[in-house]
């Protein structure tokens, strides 16, 4: 195993996911794990991620001498790196140029870390206000870029690396090499982990934390997520596990009935549909607030557990779908970063919730959670559905969300559905969406005069949610989409497409 120290760097878990897509697994721990725990874990190489802070903050994060001097390899990575040369007795300071994404690496030493790349000009990605500007006589430079004399070092007996460019991030183009390099060369893995090793791994777990008792919730969303979550607890405790289906009114058109007509069945899991789309539309009457809206919506999935546990008797666990972007958008995972939005499931629980947490999927991307399905035999139409998030249609009205403005974006969304499938683009993109503005305009309808409402439609192609690019879609099929929502929707007299990626933006609107 390498163990991942978390600086609160938006990237580190794409740290780990380079290494197991090496076949090499690894865990992701605070930076200020404690150090018996840490010795405890025996890993074969530690990783120091990159962070926010600068090593000359005050209170900057920091790791103690004994992780550096434990005998086990130590990559430190941008901020990772700082500390490393610091702890050495080096000197860092605000470089002139601050670096921001693509650089020339130049390799000086091809050999441990950089072996068998191909060429000794190296595209890498950087993001760091701060370098090293004077290593310490047990630390030797092995590239360098035109900002950063010291753009990747080693110590003398080959046990230190430091790296200031981010070499998990697809940009650095021999990035996922390096990171090989260090687990196999410098670690001395042998790269036979699998995710079906992973869904084993969970299995046990779950069984060893719920015990031989107590029994699961778990609210099924029709997405892959909570499929997959539940498929991996239904394999660790058969009938002690619950599943439910909340109609939160919030759902696009068709979902009910399809999860009504067998999907659980094809899941082999028992499931109870609940009605609660009055309770829902009613919390969220006169909210306009997105992080509200998340909130409450959130807050309102709990009561619904809560109410169903109380019904069943001795459920002292509640399961969720919860994937890695949803944690590191909410909330920092096991180390500082910061918020983006909070995912319903995540920021939006209450503080004081009576069920405890099971979310085996937690550290994973959404292609590893489907890769998991499949390992788990699951069937293609669940385990490729369409991403659609826990809030439903109120992250995709702007403003108040209301039954009339439901109804609208509904019909809208179900054209958007139809065309794109219909075009057979639904397994290509990552998401094809309608979302209803808060904003109406002008416009002629026959002879008439039209105040009414804007549609945008939003297509994205993305391989994690991380980030992504909006969809070239053809303009004959933008045409359709245009065509048929106004003609047919009640309310839009115009429909625009929305052309910004993530970052800046985010894919849904709220
Ligand atoms: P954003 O809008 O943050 O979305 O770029 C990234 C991916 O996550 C989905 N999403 C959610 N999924 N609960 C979920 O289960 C949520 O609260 C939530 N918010 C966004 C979104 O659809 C996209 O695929």
């Amino acid at each position: 195993m390498i163990l991942i120290l978390d600086f609160g760097s938006q990237y580190t878990q794409l740290i780990a996911r380079r290494l197991r897509e090496a076949g090499v697994y690894a865990e992701i721990y605070p930076y200020n794990l404690e150090l018996d725990r840490l010795f405890k874990l025996a890993p074969k190489g530690v990783i120091l991620s990159g962070g926010p802070a600068s090593v000359y903050q005050e209170q900057a994060p920091d790791i103690r001498d004994e992780v550096l001097s434990a005998g086990c390899p130590v990559l430190g990575i941008c901020y990772g790196m700082y500390l490393l040369a610091h702890h050495l007795g080096g000197r860092s300071a605000r470089a002139h140029a601050r670096e921001y994404g693509p650089a020339t690496l130049v390799i000086d030493e091809a050999a441990g870390l950089f072996e068998g790349l191909n060429g000794h000009d190296q595209p890498v990605w950087m993001s760091h206000g701060d370098r090293v500007e004077a290593i310490p006589p047990s630390l030797r430079a092995i590239a360098h870029t035109a900002n950063s004399p010291y753009a990747a070092v080693r110590s003398l007996d080959g046990r230190l690396w430091g790296v200031q460019f981010h070499p998990e991030v697809a940009h650095t183009v021999a990035g996922a090499q390096i990171l090989r390099n260090f687990a196999y060369n410098i670690c001395g893995e042998q790269g036979d982990w699998k995710l079906k090793d992973f869904a084993e791994t969970k299995i046990a777990e779950i069984r060893e934390r719920v015990g031989e008792r107590d029994q699961v919730l778990m609210g099924l969303s029709g997405g892959v997520d909570s499929a997959v979550a539940a498929a991996l607890i239904s394999r660790a405790l058969g009938p002690r596990l619950h599943c439910v289906f909340v109609d939160t009114g919030l759902l696009r058109a068709g979902e009910r009935q399809r999860i009504e007509q067998g999907f659980a069945a094809r899941l082999r899991i028992e499931l109870r549909v609940v009605d609660a789309a009055e309770l829902f539309l009613r919390q969220l009457a006169g909210v306009i607030d997105p992080e509200q809206k998340r909130r409450i919506i959130g807050h309102t999935f709990i009561e619904v557990f809560e109410r169903e546990a109380h019904r069943l008797e001795g459920i002292r666990f509640l399961g969720q779908g919860t994937l890695y972007p949803d944690v590191i958008e909410s909330i920092p995972l096991k180390g500082p970063s910061v918020t983006i939005k909070t995912h319903h499931n995540v920021g939006g629980l209450p503080e004081r919730m009576r069920l405890a947490l099971i979310e085996p999927l937690r550290e994973l991307f959404k292609d590893e959670a489907r890769q998991v399905g499949r390992e788990l035999g699951l069937p293609d139409e669940i385990v490729e559905a369409e991403p659609f998030p826990g809030p439903g249609l109120a992250v995709r009205i702007v403003g108040e969300v209301t039954q009339e403005r439901l109804t609208v974006l509904r019909a809208a969304d179900q054209i958007v559905m139809e065309e794109i499938r219909a075009a057979g683009l639904a397994s290509q993109l990552w998401q094809a969406f309608a979302v209803l503005l808060a904003l109406k305009s002008v416009g002629v309808m026959g002879d008439e005069r039209s105040y009414d409402n804007v549609i945008a439609v939003r297509a994205v192609r993305s391989l994690d949610g991380m980030t992504a690019d909006w969809a070239r879609l053809d303009s004959s099929l933008l045409d359709r989409l245009s065509t048929r929502i106004t003609n047919e929707v009640k309310g839009i007299n115009r429909v625009v497409y929305d052309v910004t990626p993530k970052p800046p933006a985010t894919i849904e609107w709220e």
